[in-house]
């Protein structure tokens, strides 16, 4: 059983010290987004504490018991598969004075002791027992000693999320039209469904919406990604297609590429169109992976012409799906963000293994996951420090700060560049910035709102 409390902000604080509709614009934002503290610190609350925001994958807690650590903005979460089954997201925060009772990144544990002065918690979150209890006078049933936890906790295909906002829509429906693309890239795998693997964990000296924005952005990619590009088609000759990412030294927004805004800040790109729908085809456009090719011969030597379907799924699938505020489905792999500090961010690329229960892969399945690992040295190793090195350049760029703006208003006013469903999804060419005009709105919403944030303490069975 568990009991709710309503989480009070400390001294009732004024809501908001910042006027949101003067710092945000259609065309442009103000640079403080990114450089105030304080600002930072209403984003913990209006942001992270409002939202559904990603905090784990099922395949990496399969067992009761089993626990990963993870974030919710500033928070520091333990995701744990408790004894019961039942998917739990802690506070790891030890309830007498504070200490994170949990400082491994994953295990299995039925319970876990806090390292400062032994208190000690069962994996439901209650607490278990305290070093000399005769010591004290209080009654420790009393559930404000049991670890606070996020109250709503759903997955969505494998998928963990977790919400402070007890008003917040369900899972499902704050996901909306971004759940078709995930969808689809779900069921491309076996069973509809991957495994996270192993991970390359990065920082850098940036806001976590930097991260975000650029996300869709199809404009810098033949600017800001040039070494990969050269990288990816060094060895390309004759008639054998330009891989990777090469769509974008043409004239993209005349290509078939094409993004789309979703509505709650999720958006997407997609590059689909580019491969040939063909067994083959995905895999003959990856870049070169040095030494993947014995990998290759073995297979196509012992799976003939079922070796084009299997390769394919080695490659990495060309689109980006963008889940407001924190996770990215790019190619093979999971980007998760973490937010540390207004200027310092971190993120991890996730990679995913094929599950292969019913042997689709005719037994190669550990071929398939092993060139699937090798794809993190393209563009995670090769594309993403790119990035970061924009996002620490902008961070440095903002620091100038009478120079208030930041535009977005690329494809603004221009008339036949965007379209609108009648659902609200908005589609546009590839180098357009709608996705961030458009999450802009949203995050705008979000901070002019206080959400209820609520937290739940498990309440000792009678
Ligand atoms: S802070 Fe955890 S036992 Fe004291
Ligand atoms: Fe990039």
């Amino acid at each position: 059983m568990t009991q709710h409390e309503a989480a009070r902000r400390p001294n009732r604080l004024p809501t908001t010290q910042y006027d949101y509709d003067e710092l945000i614009h259609e065309d442009r934002v103000h640079q403080s987004l990114y450089t105030d503290p304080g600002l930072f610190r209403e984003e913990m609350r209006k942001v992270f504490g409002a939202v559904w925001v990603y905090l784990a994958h099922e395949s990496q807690i399969p067992k009761n018991n089993d626990f990963v650590t993870s974030k919710l903005g500033l928070r520091p979460i333990i995701v744990v598969r408790d004894n019961a089954g039942t998917i739990r997201a802690l506070y790891n925060r030890c309830t007498h004075r504070g200490a994170t009772i949990c400082r491994q990144p994953s295990g299995s544990a039925r319970s876990f002791s806090c390292p400062y002065h032994g208190w000690s918690y069962f994996n439901t979150g209650q607490l278990s027992g305290v070093p000399w209890p005769e010591g004290y006078g209080c009654d420790f049933s009393d559930p404000k000693y049991n670890l606070a936890q996020v109250p709503r906790v759903a997955s969505y295909r494998g998928f963990i999320f977790g919400t402070l906002n007890p008003d917040a829509p369900s899972l499902e429906n704050y996901l909306g039209p971004v759940r078709r693309p995930l969808d689809e890239w779900l069921d491309r795998h076996p069973g509809g469904k991957v495994a996270f693997c192993d991970a390359n964990r990065l920082k850098f000296r940036g806001n976590w919406k930097l991260l975000y924005d650029n996300s869709c952005d199809g404009y810098h990619v033949i600017f800001s990604h040039r070494s990969l590009l050269a990288m990816e088609n060094r060895l390309v000759a004759g008639n054998t297609p330009e891989k990777g990412m090469a769509f974008y030294k043409n004239s993209p927004d005349d290509g078939p590429v094409y993004l789309k805004y979703f509505g709650n800040g999720h958006h997407f790109k997609d590059k689909r169109a580019t491969v040939e729908k063909r067994p083959g085809a995905l895999w003959e456009i990856e870049g070169p992976h040095p030494g993947m090719e014995r990998y290759e011969a073995a297979l196509r030597a012992r799976l003939g012409e079922n070796a084009d379907a299997v390769l394919d799924l080695a490659s990495s699938e060309p689109v980006n799906i963008n889940v407001f505020p924190n996770l990215h489905i790019l190619g093979n792999h999971v980007q998760v963000s973490q937010p540390l500090s207004v200027s310092e961010t971190d993120t991890t690329w996730w990679g995913t293994a094929v599950v292969d229960e019913k042997d689709a892969l005719y037994g190669e399945v550990d071929a398939v996951n092993a060139l699937r690992m090798r794809t993190q040295e393209s563009f995670p190793n090769f594309g993403e420090v790119d990035d970061l090195m924009n996002f620490e350049g902008i961070q440095a760029g903002l620091a100038a700060e009478e120079d208030e703006w930041v535009y977005m208003h690329r494809g603004l006013d221009v008339p036949g560049r965007i379209t609108t469903d009648a659902d609200g999804v908005i589609t546009g060419p590839s180098t357009d910035e709608v996705f961030l005009r458009e999450t802009y709105k949203y995050y705008r919403q979000l901070m002019t709102a206080e959400p209820d944030i609520a937290i739940t303490r498990e309440v000792a069975h009678e």
